[in-house]
């Protein structure tokens, strides 16, 4: 196991935290201990897999049972989708073991995951699973699960916020809405071999939406079939990149502009592409802005979501952006903020 300690993850210390995080955090410790004192946490005599979803990226997007599972667990295996801001949150004496995952890069194969949980599990370890958004949406949650039913290892599964929900909600896009979509599809871009062969009479549906995820490098490609297949090639579609994340950024256009507009502004994922006339109704509803603009003009011009912004926090990030004293950078609840 040489290879796998050299994949163990940065130490606890060595990461950010928010007092928001660290709260949360505190806040888990005390359920846990509260739940022992009343008798209501049975310690395992075997070992356990908690197989969890960590969301999109925003800690507080976390479910109250993810957080109780992550200080419970002797040792955690993480993907490299897992936000380090929610790692922050798992137990400090816990093992972290990295097993990455890039489309060409895999820190450590599948079926080597799966062998490893086993034998975690079987060492007598409440092992954390901890995966990025939902373990059973396109995340090969339920191929890990498997190999330990057969082995009968015992497992419970917590879901988490699936990427698109997080983009769709951070991003002001419904993914349905009564005047323009009943229906909503997600699909992946990406097959166990490559590029999928997507069913296009399915995707091609009036009044739904289509939620693409691991897209980004096909988005040309893909845009140019929805239009080949029949779609109108002024359909609103959007690229939501990084989604939930304080770095999230949206690229909105049509089948036609998307790719041409995704490629200027040099995104680089993780991306979940949204298609279908929902994507108009952002104008309207988009509430987030992870990033506040670099001068007055850029505000007026309502870059980068600010045209949402309430007009009192406007004025604030007006004052700051104006002042001749050098601006100093604060966190806020909606992003990042200027203070003079
Ligand atoms: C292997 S899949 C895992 C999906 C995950 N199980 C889920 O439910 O979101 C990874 C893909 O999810 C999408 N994704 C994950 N996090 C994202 C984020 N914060 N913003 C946008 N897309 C994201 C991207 O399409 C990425 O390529």
């Amino acid at each position: 196991m040489k290879h796998l300690s050299l994949l163990t993850a940065r130490k606890q210390e060595e990461l950010p935290a928010s007092t928001g995080v660290l709260a949360a955090r505190r806040a888990a410790e005390a359920l846990l201990e509260l739940e022992r004192e009343c008798g209501e946490t049975v310690e395992p005599s075997v070992g356990e897999v908690y197989l969890v979803g960590a969301g999109p990226g925003d800690p507080d997007l976390l479910t109250i049972r993810a957080l109780r599972l992550m200080q419970k667990a002797d040792v955690v295996v993480y993907d490299r989708l897992v936000d380090p801001a929610i790692l922050d949150l798992i137990r400090g004496d816990a093992e972290r073991i990295y097993v990455g995952k890039r489309r060409s890069d895999h820190a450590l194969p599948q079926e080597e995951i799966s062998k490893l949980l086993a034998r975690l599990a079987s060492e007598g370890k409440r092992v954390l699973r901890l995966k990025g958004g939902d373990p059973f949406i396109f995340g090969r949650g339920g191929e890990e699960i498997e190999t330990l039913a057969e082995r009968g290892i015992p497992f419970q599964v917590c879901p988490g916020i699936t990427a698109a929900a997080g983009c769709s909600a951070y991003s002001g896009i419904p993914l349905t809405h009564r005047d323009h979509a009943h229906a909503c599809i997600f699909v992946t871009a990406q097959g166990k071999n490559g590029a999928v062969d997507l069913d296009w009479n399915v995707l091609l549906q009036p009044r739904q939406t289509v939620a693409i995820y691991m897209g980004l490098t096909h988005l040309g490609e893909l845009m140019r079939e929805f239009i080949a297949r029949g779609a109108d090639p002024e359909s609103p579609a959007a690229v939501v990149d990084n989604g939930t994340r304080r770095g999230q950024r949206v690229v909105t256009g049509t089948l036609t502009t998307l790719a041409a507009k995704a490629r200027e502004a040099g995104l680089r994922g993780p991306t979940v592409i949204i298609v279908g006339s929902v994507v108009s109704l952002r104008d309207k509803l988009n509430w987030f802005s992870p990033e506040l603009p670099d001068t007055a003009d850029d505000l007026d011009a309502g870059v980068r979501g600010t045209a949402a912004m309430p007009d009192i926090e406007k004025e604030r990030v007006r004052a700051a952006l104006q002042s001749p004293v050098p601006r100093r950078r604060a966190r806020s609840r909606r992003g990042e903020c200027f203070l003079a």
